[in-house]
């Protein structure tokens, strides 16, 4: 027979456990934010209250968000948004969910001078370009993308955070983007050999089109530089391998390392 959840706290640990049984890399942490988001609170008000009862909606809502993380979705998209830097951005399975890691590029938009133009190429959310708009409203940003779709989901989060930013339909660098100062850009950087080996939340849910480029994983990177003008600035994110070979394609090149201490971001002047 089933178990009855009535606590808050029968809820976590029903939950962690059957995240845990399905092969989840942190069960708790997922549990509780996605008890949270189901009954409305913050994750803190779980630990104040542990026992609170609750309603049968809300018992409901908790199982149908994990029965959904069990079949490994990624917590971002059954809650629908994720932070980066300061901003929450809405996310659904469109798009990419923005990485830790990809904050690293903050350290190249924060040496520009004020009324430098930025653009952001492959803006999946609109993550780099919408923190580079909030925390820079200095600088005047700009960003495409190659998916209709994840165009949509840009343009709604830059509508809802009230951030100046234009997002257009493009692959590669678009026209107008040529005289940008700089361009930052988190392509797709996957190698097809790599991805059947990915974890299920990335190969079951995410899009391949967000994050596959090519046999080593480096065509939408080459095929940007090839296409922006000769001594543009670009800064480009990585896989730690692809580092050597990145730095190759371009002049004066560096590449920045993230808090794991792996090469991650590419920064240097189109040749
Ligand atoms: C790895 S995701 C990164 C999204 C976002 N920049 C972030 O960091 O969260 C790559 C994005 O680039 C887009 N994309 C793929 N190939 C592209 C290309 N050749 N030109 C422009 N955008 C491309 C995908 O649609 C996807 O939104």
């Amino acid at each position: 027979m089933a178990t009855v959840v009535r606590t808050v706290r029968d809820a976590v640990a029903g939950a962690t456990a059957a995240l845990e049984a399905a092969g989840c890399d942190t069960p708790r942490l997922d549990a509780e934010v996605l008890i949270a988001d189901a009954l409305g609170v913050e994750r803190a008000a779980l630990h104040t209250d542990p026992d609170a009862s609750l309603t049968p909606e809300a018992h409901a809502g908790v199982t149908e968000r994990v029965r959904r993380r069990a079949m490994r979705e990624p917590v971002a998209y059954i809650v629908g948004r994720r932070g980066f830097r300061g901003l929450e951005l809405a996310v659904d399975p469109r798009v990419l969910i923005p990485r830790p890691e990809t904050e690293l590029l903050v350290e190249v938009w924060l040496e520009l001078r004020a009324g430098s133009r930025v653009h952001d190429a492959g803006t999946g959310s609109g993550a780099v370009a919408l923190a580079i708009a909030d925390e820079r409203p200095d600088l005047r940003v700009t960003a495409s993308d190659a998916s209709r779709a994840a165009v949509e989901v840009a343009r709604a989060n830059a509508r809802r955070l009230g951030l100046p930013v234009e997002i257009a339909l493009a692959r590669g660098l678009p026209r107008e983007a040529r005289d940008a100062d700089l361009v930052v850009a988190n392509l797709p950087y996957v190698s097809e050999g790599e991805w059947p080996g990915l974890p299920p939340e990335i190969v079951d849910h995410e899009p391949r089109e967000a994050l596959v480029a090519g046999v080593d994983g480096l065509d939408a990177i080459r095929a940007l530089v090839a296409e922006a003008p000769h001594g543009k600035r670009v800064a480009l994110e990585h896989a730690p391998h692809q580092a050597a070979a990145v730095r190759s394609l371009l002049g004066d090149a560096r590449t920045l390392r993230d808090l794991a201490g792996l090469e991650r971001v590419t920064v240097g002047g189109v040749p």
